[in-house]
């Protein structure tokens, strides 16, 4: 395995001046996807007994296969929550991978690991969280859901031995992001669904934990609130829900995957207020805060808790937990064992550009919002649904139907001129398809905003 020959050197030079180019570019391509059977057909077969070499399937890389893929920085991929990640951070993603460490255990990641605590340090300082709060990186959001209220429901069975009988019940709003439900699914435990058309308010909550019935109550362990929604950027009433689940002694989760990221604007950080009081929080810096696929945190008040559900035993882990490899074990904090230093390029990224560079890219996005709200207001065919939440803009095209925004999305990705996808938004119990955008990348500009509302006359 260690004797390089000088073919493997080009080809690792050939890898090389692809990332320089494609790190460099600043007018990507927004490329199709194509159905697997046409990949095949220009593929052919890729895994054979003797492989195809190095060169041809790299070849077909460029050719073929990356050409099928959406590129999440282009500066009009404005669909779904797209990513940026800045360049410093894809570049030290290759080094993070050519480092080959284990990002388990400070026994074998101890460097990597530490750079990962800098950047945590960072973010939970955003958050307000006391002294003692730590977190650690996540696949994203998903996984870090996941790990907060599996640690939610072991610190709730821990108080009562009964408690390990019941069914767990978590509370939380229809505006909450999809992974909510599907993690509760994964645990095993229901949901109460509040429905919400704007924020989740506390007493909303307090209203719906009175009416719950008597054995119900007994079974609820968390309620999750939102930093940020995913379809409109709105913020629930942290304060409120704090307050709430302070007084009934119930966990509570903030989801800010999304919206974390303006935690670090002077301007936004106070509709943030009440997450402070948050038990744990998620984070995803591969949204909001420019770090490459995957990196989501999930932030604790209390890291014991998280440790006690978490960590795993094992003849073969007891080395990891030995006085002499004493330091900071990620994989004891969420669900994952195995795991890639993924916050290390984020630590890289910071470190480079400083936290102020974030803070102005992160209120760019905002601006942008703002300034996509003022130019639908004064264009006749298109007008707002709602102003701006944080990032997230959604509008109506007069007189436009469903199948509309559908042959849009779809003829502006095939024109390889824009992704921008349309959601449904609910008022007055009424659901309507409207179109969505999603700022993320400082990159955009209002000239883009402009042509894309062009496309919709
Ligand atoms: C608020 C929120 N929570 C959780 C998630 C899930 O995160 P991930 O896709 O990184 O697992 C998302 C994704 O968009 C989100 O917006």
């Amino acid at each position: 395995m260690h004797n390089i020959d000088i073919d493997l050197v080009e080809m690792t030079l050939d890898v090389m001046k692809y990332a320089i180019h494609r790190i460099t570019e600043t007018d990507p391509k927004m490329n199709m996807p194509k159905s697997e059977a046409e990949l095949k057909s220009l593929t052919g077969e890729t895994i054979t007994p003797k492989g195809i070499g190095g060169e041809k399937a790299f070849q077909l890389w460029k050719d073929v296969l990356v050409k099928a893929t959406v590129p999440i920085d282009h500066p009009r991929h404005l669909a779904f929550v797209p990513a940026s990640p800045t360049r410093a951070a894809v570049m030290f993603d290759l080094v993070t991978s050519a480092s080959s460490i284990h990002g388990s255990y400070w026994l074998e990641g101890a460097g990597g690991i530490f750079c990962e605590n800098e950047a945590m340090r960072w973010l939970v300082s955003l958050t307000g969280l006391p002294e003692g709060a730590f977190g650690v990186f996540t696949s994203g959001g998903t996984a870090a859901n996941l790990s907060a209220i599996v640690t939610a429901r072991d610190y709730w069975r821990s108080l009562d031995a009964s408690n390990n009988q019941k069914r767990g019940l978590i509370i939380t709003s229809s505006g909450a992001h999809s992974s909510v439900i599907a993690m509760a699914k994964v645990i095993d435990s229901d949901i109460v669904l509040i429905d919400t058309e704007e924020a989740l308010e506390g007493n909303k909550l307090e209203q719906t934990i009175r009416n719950l019935y008597k054995e119900d109550r007994s079974r609820l362990f968390a309620v999750v609130a939102t930093g940020g929604t995913t379809n409109a950027g709105i913020i629930d009433d942290l304060k409120g829900i704090a307050e709430v689940c302070e007084s009934e002694k119930i966990w509570m989760h903030v989801d800010a995957a999304y919206g974390g990221g303006a935690l670090v604007s002077n301007v936004t950080r106070p509709l943030f207020a009440g997450i402070e009081k948050a038990d744990s929080i998620t984070i995803d810096p591969h949204k909001w805060l420019f770090s490459p696929y995957d990196c989501g945190a999930i932030l604790y008040k209390n890291p014991a808790l998280a440790k006690k559900a978490h960590e795993q035993e094992g003849s073969y882990l007891e080395i990891f937990k030995d006085e002499g490899a004493k330091g900071f074990n990620p994989s004891d904090y969420q669900i994952q064992l195995t795991r890639r230093v993924r916050g290390l390029p984020l630590w890289f990224s910071l470190a480079m550009h400083g936290t102020d560079r974030y803070k102005q890219a992160i209120e760019r996005g905002m601006e942008l919002a703002q300034n996509a709200g003022k130019m639908i207001a004064d264009l006749p065919h298109v007008e707002l649904v709602r102003n701006p939440g944080l990032s997230c803009v959604l509008f109506r095209r007069i007189g436009w139907k469903t199948e509309d925004y559908r042959d849009w999305t779809f003829q502006n990705q095939r024109n390889g001129f824009a992704l921008v996808a349309p959601t449904k938004w609910k008022k007055n119990g009424v659901v309507e398809t409207v179109a969505r955008f999603c700022f993320i990348n400082p990159d955009t500009t209002e000239k883009d905003i402009e042509m894309i509302l062009e496309t919709m006359v």
